[in-house]
């Protein structure tokens, strides 16, 4: 861990053992789930605590492959355990389908049940080794790790992969409450049904989890209470209940981005930014689990062009299933418009591969960052500094857009979830960036996205409130 930034090893103020706890991470095999918790590995392991990282095999080889900010492989303490699950259907993610959950993930997360037994395996070897087995699942996860209720010296830790926003609503909406809603007046008009966020499989996919979550020992947020306190208090209030606590422990990501990568080069349109201005780029990138249709990505590149901002435009296709299964040639080959690349080649650059997205974020020539407001990307670009043109496709993205744009304040909508159906015009597009790049609008709002950088900075340096919430989950573990 001699590369990552300089975490204290609390072990020896607090005076327990903690080599004899084992944590094992259980994450969701999707890109931006294995991110998260591997992220919070780093931050575990800097505790002195060996992390056991639990996935299938190409997922695990993916995670590690894709991770920016700081290097697995010369991370001692963590340890990868490829297990391998049966066969499923991996189609690529249709890219006209109206509802944009990725629906092509479906077998996949079908499959995963069968991560059960060698999890359940890897716990008891544990259990005889280590003092405490400690467990920290996606939320998602919980039925494959149900076995640890058997295991007398093991317990586990629910994450949560959304914003505690996101979660709170959730949590409000099964409650049902007559009560007045504890948030600011109107924001709850604001806050988006969730109509079409995921599809009916998915729906009955959580709830067959959630049947195995009221026994664990408490819930971890990749959520910093200088962005979230009071979503936070809000979730602790309504969920009461002293055994269970919850702990606000994000951004998992660096702020500090030192590792290296293990091999290979700089990417390219890193050097590119280099040459920048500061603040002058926007960085256009939509995740991993939605295709935009062809009429859209037209419509998006004739809206950067007639914006004349200066971009960095990710235009990739959403992961399979099985990362491994489609090599480049079966991936749609999208066409821009005729003579795009080489009309805006003095201020564009189109990347077709995967980038080092917490890398362009933090570099000082980004100023903006057009996103589909997954919660991996929000919180990358809220520790950034980097304020957000919003383009939120499903799931949790609606709402977290809600808590960029109305609630922090440090974005603009670029996608109206009330008009998902339709093609978002480049007139709305080159609209928007013009005011979020070029207005002082946009440079207000860029100054609240600065201020927050620099709080969540503080929270996460020693002594700041999401050092002191960690250094309590690890006191906890090791009581
Ligand atoms: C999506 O629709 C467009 C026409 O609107 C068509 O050209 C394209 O082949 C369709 N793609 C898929 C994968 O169905």
């Amino acid at each position: 861990m001699a590369s990552n930034p300089p975490l204290n090893h609390r072990d020896a103020q607090n005076g327990s053992t903690p080599s004899q706890v084992a944590v094992v991470m259980v994450p969701l095999p999707a890109q931006g789930h294995l991110n998260q918790l591997l992220h919070l590995s780093r931050l575990i392991a800097a505790y002195n605590i060996p992390i056991h990282f639990v996935s299938t095999t190409t997922h695990n080889h993916q995670a590690k492959l894709r991770l920016h900010g700081w290097n697995p492989l010369t991370a001692a303490n963590i340890h990868f355990h490829d297990f391998s699950i049966p066969e499923f259907q991996s189609p690529t993610a249709n890219p006209n389908a109206s509802n944009k959950f990725p629906s092509h993930l479906q077998p996949l997360f079908n499959t995963v049940s069968h991560l059960r037994r060698p999890v359940a395996a890897l716990l008891q070897t544990l259990s005889h080794t280590t003092h405490r087995v400690v467990v920290v699942h996606d939320s998602l996860m919980s039925s494959v790790v149900q076995d640890v209720f058997s295991i007398p010296n093991a317990e586990s830790y629910i994450f949560h992969s959304i914003s505690a926003f996101s979660v709170f609503w959730y949590f409000w909406e099964g409650l049902e409450q007559e009560k007045p809603l504890p948030v600011e007046e109107g924001l709850e008009k604001q806050v988006p049904s969730l109509d079409d966020c995921f599809t009916p499989e998915f729906m009955e996919f959580i709830v067959s989890e959630q049947k195995y979550m009221s026994s664990c020992s408490g819930y971890l947020y990749n959520a910093c209470r200088v962005i979230e306190g009071r979503y936070m208090d809000l979730i602790e209030k309504l969920t009461g209940n002293e055994n269970q606590k919850h702990w606000a422990i994000g951004p998992f990501n660096p702020l500090e981005l030192t590792g290296k990568k293990p091999d290979g080069p700089r990417h390219e349109c890193l050097k590119w930014l280099d040459k920048q201005e500061p603040k002058s780029v926007l960085f256009v990138s939509f995740g991993t689990t939605t295709s935009l249709p062809d009429e859209q990505i037209k419509e998006l590149a004739t809206g950067l062009e007639e914006s004349e901002v200066t971009f960095i435009w990710v235009l990739r296709d959403a992961d399979r299933g099985d990362m491994t299964a489609g090599d480049e040639g079966t991936m749609r080959k999208v066409e821009l418009p005729k003579g795009f690349e080489e009309r805006v080649k003095e201020r564009g650059v189109v990347v077709r591969d995967w980038a080092p997205q917490l890398e362009i974020l933090g570099h000082f020539a980004t100023g903006g960052f057009m996103s589909h407001c997954g919660w991996n990307s929000c919180m990358e670009s809220i520790s950034m500094g980097v304020p957000i043109a919003a383009w939120p496709m499903h799931s949790d993205q609606p709402r977290n857009a809600v808590l960029m744009t109305e609630v922090l304040k440090i974005g603009l909508v670029a996608k109206d979830w009330a008009r998902r159906d339709e093609t978002v015009k480049a007139s709305t597009i080159s609209r928007v960036l013009k005011r979020l790049m070029g207005s002082g609008e946009g440079e207000e709002i860029r100054q609240r996205a600065q201020e927050l950088h620099g709080a969540v900075r503080r929270a996460v340096a020693d002594g700041g409130i999401t050092r002191l919430e960690m250094d309590s989950f690890v006191a906890h573990i090791t009581r």
